[in-house]
């Protein structure tokens, strides 16, 4: 597992964006695992900068995204379609029918799920994904406790995280009750994994997740199995953490 330490949230989202900018030069017709959150937002901009610039090409790339929340319709703001839409795929020459997230208004769960895994089979498996971490350590919506073995699933969101997304819907009943997500296994299989980490409320458990036990009451801890992952953070998340950049 590689560290490096970032200055601040600006300087995470630079080196972030260096590395997978860097995957894009490497292999124009790559497959990037992308994630919503608004820890990657800044590494989307710096992306769409470069791209402007002229120095980035995103014809022939690929995207998968890690979740999408079901029973909303993509147009719907909240959805992580509109997100990636709004943050990167309207700003760059993607084309959008490369660009993959689990259907969040098939009702079937298990039909979204398996045409989800179909998906990221077809283009090949992933080459870079992009991770944020929850407070409770979880990556994708896989909470504490789900299995490590699981492909896309469905997950029913607690109680704190639908209170949470309350006040960006019209009331509590609008608010989805489910999602899609990658599984830890789809994850683990991705052959390199970036994680972006930012702000001191991330600190502990980025300590917890990255330098403790390896459980799945912490989902991002078996990232510490994965032999070609890097964090990204900077160092108000590393505050707890006592290591050094590699
Ligand atoms: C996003 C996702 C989530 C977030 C995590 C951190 O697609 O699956 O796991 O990465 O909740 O969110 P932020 O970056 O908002 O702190």
């Amino acid at each position: 597992m590689k560290i490096i330490r970032a200055k601040d949230y600006k300087d995470m989202s630079r080196k972030a964006a260096n590395i997978i900018s860097a995957q894009i030069i490497m292999k124009p017709n790559c497959v990037l695992g992308l994630a919503t959150g608004s820890t990657p937002i800044g590494a989307y901009e710096q992306l769409v900068e470069w791209y402007r610039k002229g120095d980035l090409d995103f014809s022939t790339v690929t995207t998968v995204n890690l979740d999408e929340y079901k029973g909303i319709p993509k147009e719907h703001e909240q959805s992580y379609y509109y997100f990636m839409r709004e943050k990167l795929f309207s700003k760059v020459n993607i084309d959008p029918e490369r660009t993959f997230l689990p259907d969040g208004m098939e009702p079937d769960s298990e039909k979204a799920c398996n045409d989800y895994n179909r998906i990221i089979a077809s283009v090949g498996g992933i080459d870079l994904q992009l991770l944020g971490l929850g407070h409770n350590g979880h990556i994708g919506f896989n909470e504490p406790g789900m299995a490590f073995e699981a492909q896309t699933h469905c997950v029913n969101l607690t109680e704190s995280t639908m209170k949470a997304n309350q006040r960006f819907f019209a009331s509590i009943k609008d608010v989805p009750r489910q999602a899609y997500t990658m599984g830890i296994k789809t994850i683990m299989q991705a052959k390199k994994i970036l994680v972006v980490v930012s702000g001191e409320d991330k600190a502990d458990i980025l300590k917890t997740a990255f330098f403790g036990a390896i459980t799945p009451g912490v989902q991002a801890s078996v990232l510490q199995l994965h032999n070609d992952v890097t964090i990204v953070a900077d160092e108000a998340a590393l505050s707890k953490a006592e290591c050094h950049q590699a």
